[in-house]
């Protein structure tokens, strides 16, 4: 996104500096001004090792790790990758016939909102974003400049319980997830749990692999530094087969899919890249929901021994205490009682 035609105000360009000496700018390509730019367009191009995501010249020394070397090399980069952005925006608003002022959106993972921030400007009812770094200020600050209202919430997706943590994912007309389905060790969970909260349309675009069979390649684990423990510690190196990815799409609801072509006016080092990943607008076609929304698996036990039903009964039965504990008018008492006391210095007992 090129926000120079914003004429973005000093105080404006402060507040961007800002973000950027916290890190939270970078990732996704913006212009903010001819002397200010981020995005990864560069690693994406040349690769991993490549380094520098900031073109900044006058930038303060403690981000001078993050700058670029070869700004122009750097700036074609992005320019690239905002066109292939822009692209999957354009398409996905062509197919509800370029009139999205009645549709809802969610994206999980949607880091600094680019995608969010470019359907409300196309006329979005809502946007909702999602993503375990907390970017709500930078979207206050896109909302303010755009004049727009994205939404951002603070949530995690846990693969180990196959749910999302901190937040819940409501009911949207369209939901998206881009670059995303590689960080989660649970790619086929994570894909169900977000089609069966999308009521029209989910739009996906993550790397995949060229196996003709269904199946998910793993990279190697812990390549970060602050890797989740095994099984959980492929981060950004999981990637569908196509045949994997059309049909997870279809058992979810998804019957009518659309592949996402590359654009033409990128360069074709730049098709290559795309050629890597797969993008697909997926319309739904079933009302049904997965097992992830439904009790399904307690269909299949039709006899549950007795003392599995048994346990499960009694389970219930604390759960539903416990609950009914801590909804009491004296429960909420005691948690007071301690508040008080903890802010008065007094030990717990
Ligand atoms: C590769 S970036 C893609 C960002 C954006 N969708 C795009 O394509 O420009 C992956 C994003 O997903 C977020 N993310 C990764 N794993 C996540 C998880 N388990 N829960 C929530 N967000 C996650 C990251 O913080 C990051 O913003």
């Amino acid at each position: 996104m090129d926000l120079r035609d914003r004429n973005l105000s000093p105080e404006n360009l402060k507040a961007i500096e800002q973000f950027i000496v916290e890190r939270r700018l970078g990732y996704q390509p913006f212009i903010f001004a001819d002397r200010l730019e981020v995005g990864e367009g560069l690693r994406f191009h040349d690769g991993e090792a490549s380094s520098g995501h900031i073109y900044w010249p006058d930038a303060p020394t403690e981000i001078q790790n993050l700058l670029v070397d070869c700004p122009e090399h750097f700036r074609e980069c992005n320019r690239n990758l905002r066109t292939i952005y822009e692209f999957l925006l354009d398409t996905l608003v062509q197919k509800f016939d370029s009139n999205i002022s009645h549709l809802t959106f969610a994206e999980i993972g949607c880091n600094t909102g680019y995608f969010l921030h470019g359907l409300g400007v196309r006329g979005a009812k809502r946007c909702l974003g999602f993503d375990f770094t907390n970017n709500k200020k930078v979207f206050e600050w896109f909302n303010q400049v755009l004049g727009i209202n994205s939404e951002f919430y603070f949530a995690e997706w846990d693969s180990l319980s196959h749910s999302l943590r901190y937040a819940e994912i409501p009911e949207v007309d369209v939901v998206l997830s881009i670059a995303v389905l590689c960080h989660v060790a649970d790619p086929l969970q994570h894909l169900a749990y977000l089609c069966d909260r999308a009521r029209k349309a989910v739009l996906v675009y993550t790397p995949v692999t060229q196996d003709n069979n269904l199946s998910i390649e793993f990279g190697h684990p812990a390549k970060y530094p602050k890797a989740l423990k095994y099984p959980l510690n492929f981060d950004n190196d999981i990637r569908l087969s196509i045949p994997l990815l059309k049909l997870a799409l279809e058992q979810s609801g998804f019957g009518e899919l659309y592949p996402i072509p590359c654009p033409q006016n990128v360069s074709e080092k730049w098709k290559a890249w795309f050629a890597c990943q797969q993008g697909y607008i997926a319309l739904r076609t079933s009302e049904s929901k997965t097992a992830l929304s439904s009790d399904a698996t307690s269909d299949r036990l039709r006899t549950i021994p007795g003392d599995a039903k048994l346990t499960l009964d009694k389970i219930r039965q604390l759960q539903e205490q416990i609950e009914g504990m801590e909804s009491s008018k004296f429960w909420k008492l005691r948690e007071a009682w301690f508040q008080v006391k903890k802010a008065l210095g007094l030990p717990e007992r």
